[in-house]
Order: structure tokens, then sequence, then C-alpha cells
């Protein structure tokens, strides 16, 4: 087995030990631990949220006082007292709810192969991200967003510079070394329109 594919099948085997739907929830553990992302009795909206293992990641942070919102074209894999799954589809679809401490999006297109495609509509993903981030976080909240690296990630980095107090990239461990997948962390939305 390759290097790269024996990491996958590792994190394969400990989602499944630690009873989480997907290996992607190992990603947003990483971040919360690197740079506190959720806290206990928060709202949190979970964009491109199925088959869920990150919702499952924040609603243990944030305990029974909090609560997720996961939106998907696609159904969730698992249900949980405090968590509300909308089906509908965020470049076409109206997102009216608000007041978020946190908006988290690992929204990714159908992989077609085609590089520049895939980079592309993953880009348009990502600023509809922060644009709903924009509308639907309280003053404070803490907005984490995946991109594939390529253009349009200065922009979206620059304007997320603008609206929140701090910005990093990172790749977590969790995330293929060869895959170009780049998540943006921005803490202490300053809302200025508000
Ligand atoms: C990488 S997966 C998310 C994995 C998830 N974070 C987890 O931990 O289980 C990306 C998701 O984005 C969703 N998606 C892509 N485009 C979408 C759109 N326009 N509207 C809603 N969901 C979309 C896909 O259906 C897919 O479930």
């Amino acid at each position: 087995m390759r290097p790269e594919e024996a990491k996958r099948d590792h994190y394969r085997k400990m989602a499944k030990r630690a009873g989480y739907v997907s290996r992607a929830a190992f990603k947003i553990k990483e971040i919360d631990k690197k740079y506190g992302i959720f806290k206990a009795g928060q709202r949190v909206l979970d964009l491109g949220a199925s088959p869920g293992g990150w919702s499952q990641i924040a609603l243990k942070a944030i305990g029974p006082e909090g609560e997720v919102y996961a939106i998907d074209r696609r159904p969730l894999k698992f249900e949980a007292n405090n968590l509300k799954f909308l089906q509908m589809d965020v470049l076409k679809d109206k997102i009216s709810i608000s007041g978020f401490d946190v908006v988290m999006s690992d929204l990714a297109p159908n992989v077609s192969g085609v590089w520049e495609h895939d980079q592309y509509v993953q880009i348009q993903l990502a600023q509809r991200a922060l644009e709903i981030a924009e509308a639907s976080l309280k003053r404070g909240g803490n907005f984490v967003c995946k991109l594939f690296d390529g253009e349009g990630v200065s922009e979206i980095v620059s304007r997320a510079k603008k609206e929140f107090g701090f910005v990093k990239l990172t790749k977590p461990k969790a995330s293929r070394k060869q895959s170009s997948e780049l998540y943006l962390v921005c803490k202490n939305y300053l809302r200025r329109n508000a």
C-alpha cells in the first residue's frame, strides 16, 4: 500500500472506531484544536454537511445547549436532537436563517476530473459560503471554508481580511498531501454593516 493510501485507510478506520460518518470529521477536529473554533452553547451553520462528519464534531464541541443547522443537496447519515437538516442547493436557494456563532463550509463539487472546471466550481462554492457567512454570522463569529488552491483564492483571502480580525490558510494533516485542498480559517467577524 502506498503511504497516501495507508494514511486514508488509517483515517477511515479511525472514523469507524470513533463512530464518525466521514473521514472529513478529523479535518475540522484538527482545525478546532489548533484555532479554537467552537464553544459550548453555540449555533453553528454547516454548509455542504453530508454525510455529516463535521456536524458530529461541532455537536460534540457545542454540547446539548448548542445547535447545528446542516445544509446539503444530499441527506445526512445521522440524526441528533439539536441538529436540523435543510436539503437545499446553496447556489440556487435562498438561505434566510441567521444569528450564527460559526459558519463552516466543506462544500465541494462532484469531481469531474477536469481540474480547471472543478477548481472553478469550488471557488464559486467558497465565494457563496463567504457571502452566506457575511449575512448570517454574529459579530465576533468564526468562519471555516474549504478551498482548492489556485485562481480566485487570493481574492477570497483579501475579502475575508476586510471582514474578520484573524484570517489564516491551513492544510490539516488529515487532508491528502497531493490534494490542492486548503482551509480558510477566519475568526472574529467584524460585522461592519450591522
Ligand atoms: C466533501 S463533502 C462534505 C463532507 C462533510 N463535511 C462531512 O464531514 O461529512 C461536500 C459536500 O458538498 C455538497 N455540495 C456540493 N455542492 C452543493 C450545493 N450547490 N449545494 C449544497 N450542497 C452542495 C455535496 O453534496 C457534498 O455532500
